[in-house]
């Protein structure tokens, strides 16, 4: 069996830290072409720079998820340098005002998470999709949060707001799937990066306890494998599958790659 994404053609987006850009060396391993995309420019030349040591085919292009604008120009922009778009990964920032309980957070707040995780979501997908269909091949994955499987109080903001990325990923299945083109939700657990470790020492801060014992307490010890995961080996081989040629009867899914964390059944 030959899981392949050799020559296909990814956007990632938020991917010049954490996750995202984790995601994008995988692909680039594995042969495909990548666009990634961030806010800053000093992010995204250094991002690139680390990346072209993998792979040439690697592209970059300043974006805001929270500006339509912007990523209907990403779209154009990724579609211009690869000649196209066979996949698409939608990786997400945070609301500047994360962990914040529901009484802490303002209607201003609202606003910029449901830009960040849903209407960007609705926008880029509207934007890559014709050229799915007419090519009958894509790949479109969302990726999330097990906390969205299982809710947590002080990520209210993220939580609310990208749930319905798997009522959007379902209908779009059940509309276009039959056009070779899959939509599929990833529940992530918890990886050890950038955004992952300011979220924790913000929580150390307010708690009184030591960045350790945080960890300990809210990573380690809440998940099953009883460690942090690693994008490249636990998270990065199920993304390339569902890219794959092969993933073309898994749609309409929501997937946790979460080492056991979540409580949900
Ligand atoms: N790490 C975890 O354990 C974990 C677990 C479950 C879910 N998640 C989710 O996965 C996503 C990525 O998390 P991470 O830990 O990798 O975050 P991270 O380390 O903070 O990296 C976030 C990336 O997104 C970009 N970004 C942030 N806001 C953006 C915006 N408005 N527009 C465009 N790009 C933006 C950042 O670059 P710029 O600042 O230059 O824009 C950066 O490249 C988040 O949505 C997070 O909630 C993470």
């Amino acid at each position: 069996m030959r899981i392949s994404v050799t020559g296909k053609r990814v956007l990632v987006t938020a991917s010049t830290e954490g996750i995202g850009k984790e995601v994008a060396k995988a692909f680039l391993s594995e042969g495909a072409s990548v666009v990634i995309s961030s806010r800053s420019e000093e992010k995204l030349r250094l991002a690139l720079s680390e990346l072209k040591a993998i792979s040439p085919q690697v592209y970059g292009f300043r974006s805001d998820l929270t500006d339509r604008k912007s990523l209907e120009d990403l779209v154009a922009q990724a579609r211009n340098v690869m000649s196209g778009i066979d996949v698409l990964i939608l990786n997400f920032g945070n609301p500047p005002r994360e962990p914040s309980y529901f009484e802490e957070t303002n209607l201003e707040d609202w606003d910029y998470a449901v830009s960040l995780y849903l209407l960007s979501a609705i926008t880029i997908t509207k934007a890559v999709l014709p050229d799915m269909l007419r090519q009958k091949w894509g790949r479109i994955i969302y990726l999330s949060s097990w906390t969205v499987r299982e809710p947590q109080p002080q990520f209210v903001l993220a939580d609310v707001a990208r749930a319905p990325l798997a009522q959007l990923a379902k209908i779009l299945s059940h509309h276009y799937a039959q056009y070779n083109v899959t939509f599929n939700v990833v529940r992530m657990g918890s990886f050890r990066t950038p955004g992952a470790l300011k979220g924790l020492e913000e929580l150390a801060k307010r708690t009184g306890r030591g960045l350790d014992e945080v960890i300990e307490a809210e990573v380690i010890r809440r998940t099953d494998v009883r460690r942090f995961g690693v994008v490249g080996t636990d998270l990065a081989p199920l993304l390339i599958f569902l890219a794959s040629d092969l993933g073309s009867y898994i749609t309409g899914a929501v997937i946790d790659v979460d080492g056991g964390t979540s409580g949900c059944v």
